[in-house]
């Protein structure tokens, strides 16, 4: 409040005697070059450039290298020094041999958007006429809006950007020797003296709950917005309640943290905790932020971060991007299997489509010679109640197609008895497959060892890829299954592939009747459903 006083006392009357508005007589200053300079030691100053030097070029050699035109702060009183670019030297002299000093001549503060005064250091002991004013090296009474009375410079309007280093000059005469006697002050440019509205506390929001990680460092942090004052009195403090009663505070050692902007002051008050336990949990911190013109506070929990590594990992970009490319190579490198899962469990595309035959089964004949089946088949009864002996005998390649063609009256086709020979092997396989809506495969050791046998499942594999009306079916006999053939020469990568995953029936010469009785009902099951009669008796 008090500053406020005495600033309003500064610049009023500055308004009231202001020359602003006055037409002024400004002095043009002579071409009269000034070959000694004078600055006050601790004080910036710059050298202006010789007007016939355009552009100062750095000679080598030259003291401590500094040029005309940049700032520095004067240092080494007594020293005469050069600058490149100007044939002017300087004289810097100590603070102690002024006829006055003031330290707080050196600075002032001026009110954005109102008329401003800068006052001359040493004003009361040297002769204020003829004062001429410099931002940097251009002339102020050029550049801006001013004049000057009595060696004081008014700006008319102060601008936020008026902020930083002005010089003035004056001329005085010792000895005969004419001098330039330059001093500095540097000038901010404020919005307003006082705060105007109390701090607002951006982060964290009240009530709030920060997760954190046991045994892990936290940060704390409170986020504040602060308005812009002369007299700081912007204050934010973080208080540990104990248990979580807010009336039992203690204040924690904090770091701070500010950004400072033209009207507004961003505070960033830090708590660090080293290492968090679950005592930490069991409090309440609150963080107090407070300037001249009021207070505000949050009050925020800790709660322990859910565990689990897959969350974890989740919740970490990194972990984020390794599922995805883990899951991208599960599904790279099973991406046939799931095809084919997929594709012959879920029959879509075109069925309707007319097919000449509803199943084509492919086999290798393993059993005794085919006139010595032929007799056991054609003899009676053959699924007979009484047919169990018989039926173990009858090889499963023959019984499964005459159980499909005679009993459930399926249009079957067998390559060597329906497809006339003459043709190319291949290409009566796969035009067979195309005219088949189901390809059932009875597998041995036999059948893997057949090259034939292997392409004719190869090529319905590829066509259940391309064509998903196909159906497939396995049937595994003699003990072979998946896990354990390893056929000489290898299968193809595709088949071994497709052999884990297609449906598939198991088939046992010796096994009890329930598992027969069971293997007929899965077959039946498997078989597309429409084309069947009314089916006679299954086993
Ligand atoms: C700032 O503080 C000083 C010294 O305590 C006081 O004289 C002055 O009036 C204050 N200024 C403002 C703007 O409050
Ligand atoms: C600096 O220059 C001034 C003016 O030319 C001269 O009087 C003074 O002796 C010089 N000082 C030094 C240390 O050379
Ligand atoms: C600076 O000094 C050099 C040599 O001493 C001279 O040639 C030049 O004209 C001078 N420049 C000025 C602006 O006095
Ligand atoms: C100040 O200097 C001017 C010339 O620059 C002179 O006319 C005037 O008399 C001086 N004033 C005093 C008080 O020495
Ligand atoms: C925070 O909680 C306190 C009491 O638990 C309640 O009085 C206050 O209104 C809450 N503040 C907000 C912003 O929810
Ligand atoms: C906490 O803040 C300090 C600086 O205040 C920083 O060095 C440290 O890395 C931060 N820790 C965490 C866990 O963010
Ligand atoms: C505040 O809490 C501390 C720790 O629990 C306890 O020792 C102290 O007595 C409490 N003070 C008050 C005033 O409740
Ligand atoms: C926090 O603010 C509430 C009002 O929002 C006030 O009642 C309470 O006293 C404040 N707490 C402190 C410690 O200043
Ligand atoms: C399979 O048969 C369909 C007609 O049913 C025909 O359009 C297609 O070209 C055939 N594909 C092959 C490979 O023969």
């Amino acid at each position: 409040m008090r500053t406020g006083i005495v600033l309003f006392c500064f610049f009023i009357p500055t308004i009231a005697k202001g020359c602003c508005g006055k037409k002024q007589q400004q002095r043009i200053l002579t071409d009269q070059p000034f070959h000694h300079y004078k600055a006050v030691e601790g004080e910036v100053f710059v050298m202006p450039c010789d007007p016939s030097e355009k552009s100062p070029v750095k000679r080598a050699g030259a003291g401590d290298g500094k040029a005309c035109g940049e700032e520095f702060v004067a240092k080494d009183a007594g020293e005469n020094r050069s600058f490149t670019g100007s044939n002017s030297t300087l004289q810097v002299i100590a603070k102690t041999s002024l006829r006055c000093f003031e330290p707080e001549e050196s600075s002032v503060m001026l009110l954005a958007h109102i008329e401003g005064l800068v006052p001359c250091p040493g004003h009361a002991c040297y002769n204020n006429t003829g004062v001429v004013w410099y931002k940097k090296n251009r002339l102020v009474s050029i550049a801006r809006e001013s004049c000057v009375e009595d060696g004081e410079l008014h700006l008319c309007t102060v601008y936020r950007e008026d902020t930083g280093v002005f010089y003035c000059d004056r001329r005085i005469t010792e000895q005969g020797v004419a001098w330039v006697f330059r001093r500095a002050v540097h000038v901010k440019v404020i919005p307003f003296t006082e705060a105007n509205s109390p701090p607002v506390v951006k982060y964290p929001a009240a009530n709030m709950t920060e997760e954190v990680e046991l045994g892990q460092p936290h940060n704390l942090s409170c986020e504040v917005d602060f308005d812009f004052e002369v007299n700081i009195s912007r204050k934010v403090e973080w208080f540990m309640n104990y248990g979580g009663d807010l009336d039992n505070m203690t204040l924690l050692d904090t770091e701070r943290h500010e950004e400072v902007f033209f009207s507004d002051i961003k505070v960033t008050q830090t708590y660090t905790i080293k290492e968090v336990t679950p005592q930490h949990l069991k409090h309440a911190y609150t963080c107090l932020a407070s300037n001249t013109v009021g207070n505000n506070n949050v009050t925020i929990k800790l709660k322990e971060k859910e565990q689990g590594k897959w969350r974890s990992l989740v919740g970490y970009p990194f972990g984020c991007f390794l599922l995805v490319v883990s899951l991208g190579i599960i599904l790279h490198v099973k991406w046939v299997e799931l095809q084919l899962i997929f594709r012959s469990r879920f029959q879509f595309g075109k069925d309707d489509e007319e097919k000449e035959f509803d199943v084509f089964v492919s086999y290798v004949w393993t059993g005794p010679s085919a006139e010595a089946v032929k007799c056991l088949a054609i003899s009676p009864k053959p699924y007979s109640d009484a047919g169990e002996m018989q039926s173990r005998e009858e090889p499963i390649e023959m019984r499964l197609t005459r159980v499909l063609e005679d009993q459930w009256g399926y249009r079957v086709c067998l390559l060597e008895r329906d497809i006339l020979p003459g043709g190319a092997y291949t290409n009566d396989v796969v035009l067979t497959i195309n005219r088949s809506r189901m390809l059932i495969c009875v597998l041995s050791a036999k059948y893997f060892a057949s090259s034939n046998a292997v392409f004719v499942l190869e090529s319905g594999v590829k066509a259940l890829l391309q064509n998903s009306a196909l159906k497939m079916l396995l049937i595994w006999t003699r003990g072979t299954s998946a896990s354990f053939i390893q056929p000489e020469p290898p299968l193809p990568k595709l088949v071994q592939r497709a052999l884990k995953v297609l449906p598939s029936l198991q088939w046992s010469t010796d096994a009890p009747s329930t598992a027969a009785r069971s293997f007929w009902i899965s077959l039946q099951k498997a078989m597309p459903a429409d084309r069947a009669r009314p089916a006679s008796r299954v086993q």
